[in-house]
C-alpha cells in the first residue's frame, strides 16, 4: 500500500510525509531531493542547465541515492552527502528548469518506481499521484496559503543555517509554482482521486493524524 503526497512548494509535504512514514513504518521517498541533486551536480560540474541532452547524460553518469537517517532523509550524489547543498538558493532557483525536461522526468520516474518496487512507500513530489504511482491506495494533495508556505520555507532555511529573505522567498515560491504547474510534462496537478488537505493554520501533528487515519481506513477497507 502506497501513499502519494503532492502539492506546491512549502506546503509541508516533506515534514508531513516523513512523519507519516515513520508512524506507519513505511519507506519515505522525497522525489524533489532527486531533482535537486541533479541540479546541484549540473551546477557543480558546469553542465549548462539549458542543455537537456547534456543534463540527461549527466543523470545517466551519476548515482543519486537516498537514505533514511535519524535526522531525516539524506541525499547523495556518487556517495557524497549533498543533503544541505541541495537546499541552497542557487539549486532552488534552477530546479524547476531542470525538472521540466521530458527526458529527465522519464528517467527520474523510472528510478522512483524502482525505489518503490516491492515496498510500501510514502512518496512526495509534484506528479506522484498523477504519474509516478497512479495506483497508490491513498493520494493526498497538500496545500496552504501562499503567505504561510513562504513563512514555512523561511523557517526551514533559517533552521538549516541558510540565510533567507521572506518577501523574496514569497516571490520565488510563486514563480516556482507557476513553472511547476505550467510545464508540459507531468505538471503539478491534483489527481482526480486525491484528497485535498489545506493545511493553513493546522499543525503538522494534526495533518499527520488526518493522513494516518485515512490510510488506516483505506487499509481496513482493502482487507475487508
Ligand atoms: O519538493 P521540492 O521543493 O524539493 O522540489 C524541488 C523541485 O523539483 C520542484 O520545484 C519541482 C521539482 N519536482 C518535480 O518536478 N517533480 C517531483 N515529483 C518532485 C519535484
Amino acid at each position: 500500500m502506497n501513499i502519494a503526497i503532492d502539492g506546491p512548494a512549502g506546503a509541508g509535504k516533506s515534514t508531513v510525509a516523513r512523519q507519516v512514514a515513520s508512524r506507519l513504518k513505511l519507506l519515505y521517498i522525497d522525489t524533489g531531493a532527486m531533482y535537486r541533486a541533479l541540479t546541484y551536480a549540473a551546477i557543480h560540474r558546469d553542465c549548462p542547465l539549458t542543455d537537456e541532452e547534456r543534463l540527461h547524460s549527466l543523470l545517466e553518469s551519476i548515482q543519486i541515492t537516498l537514505d533514511a537517517l535519524e535526522d531525516g532523509q539524506h541525499v547523495y550524489v556518487d556517495g557524497h552527502d549533498v543533503t544541505n547543498e541541495v537546499r541552497m538558493p542557487v539549486v532552488t532557483d534552477n530546479v524547476s528548469q531542470v525538472s521540466a525536461y521530458p527526458s529527465i522526468r522519464q528517467r527520474m520516474v523510472q528510478l522512483q518506481r524502482e525505489l518503490a518496487r516491492n515496498k510500501s512507500v510514502v512518496m512526495d513530489g509534484r506528479d506522484i499521484g498523477t504519474h509516478v504511482l497512479p495506483d497508490a491506495e491513498l493520494k493526498i494533495f497538500l496545500t496552504a496559503s501562499h503567505e504561510e508556505r513562504a513563512q514555512r520555507r523561511y523557517h526551514e532555511l533559517v533552521n538549516r543555517g541558510i540565510e533567507a529573505d521572506l518577501p523574496q522567498l514569497a516571490v520565488d515560491i510563486a514563480e516556482r509554482d507557476r513553472k511547476d504547474s505550467e510545464r508540459e510534462t507531468a505538471p503539478l496537478r491534483q489527481a482526480s482521486d486525491a484528497v485535498l488537505l489545506d493545511t493553513t493554520g493546522i499543525s503538522v501533528d494534526e495533518v499527520v493524524n488526518r493522513i494516518v487515519t485515512l490510510y488506516l481506513q483505506v487499509k481496513e477497507h482493502a482487507e475487508a
